[in-house]
């Protein structure tokens, strides 16, 4: 996502189009709080292939009282998005700047407004989630219950970006949930502040703002690493090329789907390299071997 001025006008016509769209789609819903849901994420032309394996399981586990937000990164984004959804919400994603730390910010960008947005309107939660975390089951109605203003996932794995080890883990920056309160949206405020100028990724900012406020989502409702019982999201560690990823991951999910009880067999659980081994346990404890 460079800066020049070929980018700046492909982003400004996506924007258009973004904004084309949403006006478009713009009757609004009947929401209630206690039933209707957000769930945003952030997407570009290079993941289009990855949001095609990810979309079909989001819809298999919602239904209409669940608004998709797509933050769109540019035109390839939007037409992925109408292809496969035409009833979710697009939004221009750059937060007006168009730099490479503000995209990568896009989705706290993205989550500030709606939590604003929706504070000021139906209250409804507010869900962020990756084209690569899988939703398996519906996570929402666990997640409802969650009392924080703002709950993470957890990377339990010793390289994750802002990894604690007294924590021992790192909150993951790829799902989260946001309540519709000020106290969510100073914590966003906060992680954009400290995410600007790309000292540092979206997900180490985050973890240098932790503190006993913030909520972690259980295992059990999101995990990377599954040992048996499936979690109602799958967010995998990563194999580089995004055709691998929508490869392995297509064959795991498709196990998955046919009902095979091993399905999470053999898959990665950590971000290998030279610290491959380095593998979290159930409960979050760390296991350094040398
Ligand atoms: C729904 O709205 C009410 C107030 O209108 C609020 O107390 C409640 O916390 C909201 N639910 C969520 C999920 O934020």
């Amino acid at each position: 996502m460079g800066g020049g001025s070929r980018a700046g006008h492909r982003l400004a016509r996506a924007a258009l189009l973004c904004a084309a769209f949403a006006a478009a789609g713009s009757a609004t819903p009947a929401t209630d709080n206690a039933t209707h849901t957000i769930v945003a994420t952030v997407l570009n032309g290079k993941y289009a292939p990855l949001f095609e394996l990810w979309h079909p399981r989001f819809a298999a586990a919602t239904d209409a009282r669940v608004e998709l937000v797509v933050a769109c990164l540019d035109d390839d984004a939007v037409a992925a998005v109408r292809r496969l959804d035409t009833r979710a919400r697009t939004l221009e994603a750059t937060g007006g700047a168009h730099d490479v730390a503000a995209a990568r910010l896009a989705k706290v960008h993205t989550v500030l407004r709606l939590v604003r947005e929706e504070a000021a309107g139906s209250k409804r939660l507010v869900i962020y989630s990756d084209v690569d975390a899988f939703w398996l089951q519906s996570p929402i109605s666990r997640l409802r219950r969650i009392e924080a203003p703002l709950a993470f996932s957890r990377d339990g794995v010793a390289t994750a970006a802002g990894f604690d080890g007294k924590r021992g883990f790192a909150l993951c920056a790829g799902f989260f949930v946001a309540r519709p309160t000020e106290a969510a949206a100073s914590f966003l405020d906060a992680w954009r502040l400290k995410g600007r100028g790309g000292r540092s990724s979206d997900q180490v900012a985050a973890n240098e703002l932790y503190d006993e406020g913030v909520g972690i989502i259980a295992d059990e409702v999101v995990d990377r690493c599954p040992r048996g019982a499936v979690p109602a999201v799958w967010h995998p560690y990563s194999p580089a090329q995004i055709s691998g990823k929508v490869f392995f991951w297509g064959r795991v999910l498709a196990k998955i789907a046919s009902g095979d009880g091993d399905a999470f067999a053999g898959v990665r659980c950590s971000w290998g390299g030279r610290h491959k081994g380095r593998n979290r346990r159930a409960g979050g404890v760390v296991t350094a071997r040398r």
